[in-house]
């Protein structure tokens, strides 16, 4: 196969039938999902796989989520379903919440790194709908960034992180909501969150009941390896909600990620990124990464961060922020 980082447009017929093709092919397509673009493979083929943590330079031991179009596609995938599961699925699928689910033998270990669950999602966005559908197998993806990097909310991310490593990049747009999927499990003995995401603690609860958030590591085979992630290469310090500016050396050069507007001035900040002005989390959740990435590409010394308050969508907004803000071990 030609290895282009070709972007195409996604709204083409075209360019879905194409991009189907490079995936039942065994290639890697990055396509929009309406929290962050993935790079997505047939899961059930073990080379493309493969191939797909190759192009991330991903540690094997930290699986993917696999995307499905329809409710048949679990049988594939999943052994059982549990009453939870499927009240979960009914109230916010297709959409942005990840679950895990007894694997199948069928399905490659590489893709859920061994572990006896697999994460299932069926995203909302037109483009991978119509993709999965067309490709007809379950699109294994994870966000179409390199490890430990900020996730890529627009097509343009995908082709500055990955370039040649992916064979076509289906350009959607930017995607609205520009927070991964929460991640549940239903599997032991007490709903649990392993990921805040794009669908909140709270919504959840609505539904199953109260649910537990997991430690901040998901991957239980190499705890502590994770905490650093969604990371800037500029160090990044999280401010106290009293700090409007932090004492700075004179000599740095910093950029500030604010939630709001900043209200104080004469402040030494080289560059400021608002997440919403009106102070809206859903607008501050979806420029998230791509403010992020602005700063980042400055080469400034140090990035400060605002903290929101970590209710609802804030509690992904501060997981986020607090991995990024860890120290390099
Ligand atoms: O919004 C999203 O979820 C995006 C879009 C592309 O769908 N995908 C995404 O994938 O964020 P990724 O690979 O960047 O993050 C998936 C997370 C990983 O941290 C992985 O450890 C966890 O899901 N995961 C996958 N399978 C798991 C399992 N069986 N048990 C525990 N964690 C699992
Ligand atoms: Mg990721």
């Amino acid at each position: 196969m030609i290895r282009t980082g070709r972007i195409i447009p996604a709204a083409r017929k075209e360019s879905i039938m194409l991009a189907a093709e490079v995936i039942r092919k065994g290639g890697l397509v990055a396509f929009p999902t309406e929290t962050v673009y993935g790079l997505g493979c047939n899961a059930l083929n073990p080379e493309a796989v493969a191939r797909v943590f190759e192009a991330k330079q991903r540690p094997s031991f930290d699986p993917l989520i696999v995307h499905i179009a329809d409710e048949a596609a679990l049988d594939g995938l999943a052994h059982t379903i549990s009453l939870n599961d499927r009240l979960l699925m009914e109230r916010f699928w297709p959409g942005p919440l990840t679950l895990l689910l007894p694997k199948r033998a069928q399905v490659p270990d590489l893709v859920t790194a061994g572990l006896p669950t697999i994460a299932v999602r069926m995203p909302s966005h037109p483009v991978a709908q119509g993709l999965i559908r067309e490709a007809a197998v379950p699109v294994a993806a994870p966000s179409a960034n390199p490890f430990g990097y900020v996730s890529p909310t627009c097509a343009q991310h995908v082709a500055d992180g990955l370039g040649e490593r992916v064979d076509l990049i289906l350009d959607g747009g930017p995607c609205q909501l520009g927070v991964e999927s929460s991640i549940a499990s239903m599997v032991g003995s007490r709903p649990e969150l392993l990921r805040p995401g794009s669908i909140t603690l709270e919504e959840i609860s609505k539904v199953v009941g109260p649910v537990v958030r997991a430690p901040k590591n998901l991957t239980m085979v190499a705890p502590g390896r994770l905490a650093r992630h969604y990371a800037t290469h500029t160090p990044l310090t999280i401010l106290t909600e009293q700090e409007a500016q932090p004492i700075m050396p004179l000599a740095e050069r910093a950029g500030l990620l604010a939630m709001t507007e900043p209200r104080h001035s004469g402040h030494r900040y080289c560059s400021i990124e608002v997440l919403s002005p009106s102070g809206d989390l859903r607008e501050a959740a979806q420029h998230l990464f791509a403010a992020l990435r602005r700063l980042d590409a400055q080469g400034f010394d140090r990035l400060y961060a605002e903290p929101c308050d970590e209710r609802g969508l804030g509690m992904a907004i501060m997981d986020r922020l607090r991995r990024c803000a860890e120290p390099l071990t």
